[in-house]
């Protein structure tokens, strides 16, 4: 089959069209035909073997050399003790950890797929998955998002940041969007009440303080980060420089003990509910995947450069034919 192949880390140059072997489903598994497959912020660090932990499969060179975790396509073989999917289901999910969705198949367990509903494009499936499950556990199950309440979506014109504005919104709060100079008038279309400029402006220090921050992107101190949170203030972290994880790892906990705020890493769980609720809200016309552009595989390495030079509003789908 066809595949996007990275041998090292490095800019999109590295990404090369390949033929390769096609993938046999493991018994708990499933086989899926590609039918798209979108770029997620997590592709550009694996790419790129930044931060530190973007290369957890492998310190020199990429472990897994086929990117692409969030696939939506059509079910080709079952493993036997996979129950769930029968071959020809439309299917889409998240595979992080198993990788290899910028390819014309993909393996990867029945646990992490959901049914693909029957009115949405493999397009709009594929961009759901993982930034969306970030945004509905960050900003719903474990934010806990109040009406009233002052939000900041660091990198919220992004993959996650696209879904987390509009499920703050729709929760009743006060949204501010953090993004770059080109992204404003965009976040502001997608419901934010304020905009600000990273470029021009940093939130930790213009003497703002909100109730919520839900930070993609994250390259700040701690001191910074608490400076910017209100008494009993919540700050999640899901991505950024490894150094800010570990302080919010280490001491997150001494903050919350002494100072109230409370700062934490946000380790997101895949699962299939989450799924289904985000099928939920896209049927009752409450969210939708925000797509920019549509590439071929074979121009995954343009994709990814659109992606990493900054332009992208919302999400980047590939295309499988
Ligand atoms: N914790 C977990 O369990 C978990 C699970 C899955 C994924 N993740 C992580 O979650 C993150 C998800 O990111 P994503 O997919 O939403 O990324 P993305 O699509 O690349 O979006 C990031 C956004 O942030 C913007 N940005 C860049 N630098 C910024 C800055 N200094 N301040 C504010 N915004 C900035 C980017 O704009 P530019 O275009 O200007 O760069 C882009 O719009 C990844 O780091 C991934 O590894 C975590």
């Amino acid at each position: 089959m066809k595949a996007i192949v990275q041998d090292q880390y490095g800019s999109p140059d590295v990404l090369r069209l390949a033929e390769v072997e096609k993938p046999v489903p493991e018994d708990d598994e499933v086989l899926i035909k590609v039918h798209a497959v979108s770029i997620n912020g997590s592709d550009r660090e694996g790419m790129r073997g930044k931060p530190l932990y973007a290369r957890l499969a492998g310190l020199r060179r990429p472990g897994n050399k086929i990117l692409g975790s969030d696939i939506a396509g059509r079910v080709e073989a079952v493993g036997k003790n996979a129950k769930q999917f029968q071959p020809g289901n439309e299917v889409f999910g998240e595979m992080t950890g198993y990788r290899g969705g910028f390819a014309e198949y993909a393996c990867t367990s029945e646990k992490l797929l959901a049914r693909k509903p029957a009115g949405m494009t493999f397009e709009e499936a594929s961009a759901i998955p993982q930034a969306a499950v970030i945004a509905y556990q960050g900003i719903g199950d474990r934010g806990q998002v109040q009406p009233g309440q002052s939000v900041l979506i660091n990198g919220a014109g992004g993959s996650a940041g696209t879904f987390a504005v509009q499920l703050a919104k729709l929760r009743g709060a006060e949204v501010t969007g953090v993004d770059n100079t080109d992204k404003m008038d965009f976040l502001r279309s997608l419901g934010a009440d304020h905009a600000i400029d990273y470029t021009r402006e940093d939130f930790t220090r213009n003497g703002k303080q909100y109730d919520f921050i839900l930070d993609v992107i994250a390259h700040r101190s701690v001191f910074a980060l608490k400076r910017a949170l209100k008494p009993n203030g919540t700050y999640f972290v899901v991505g950024g420089s490894t150094g800010t994880l570990l302080q919010v790892l280490l001491l997150g906990p001494w903050i919350r003990r002494f100072e109230g705020k409370n700062l934490r890493v946000l380790a997101v769980e895949r699962n299939q509910e989450d799924l289904a609720a985000i099928i939920e809200l896209w049927e009752a016309g409450k969210i939708v995947p925000v797509i920019d552009r549509r590439y071929r595989l074979s121009e995954a390495a343009e994709a990814l450069r659109y992606v990493d030079e900054g332009h992208a509003r919302g999400k980047v789908v590939i295309v499988v034919e």
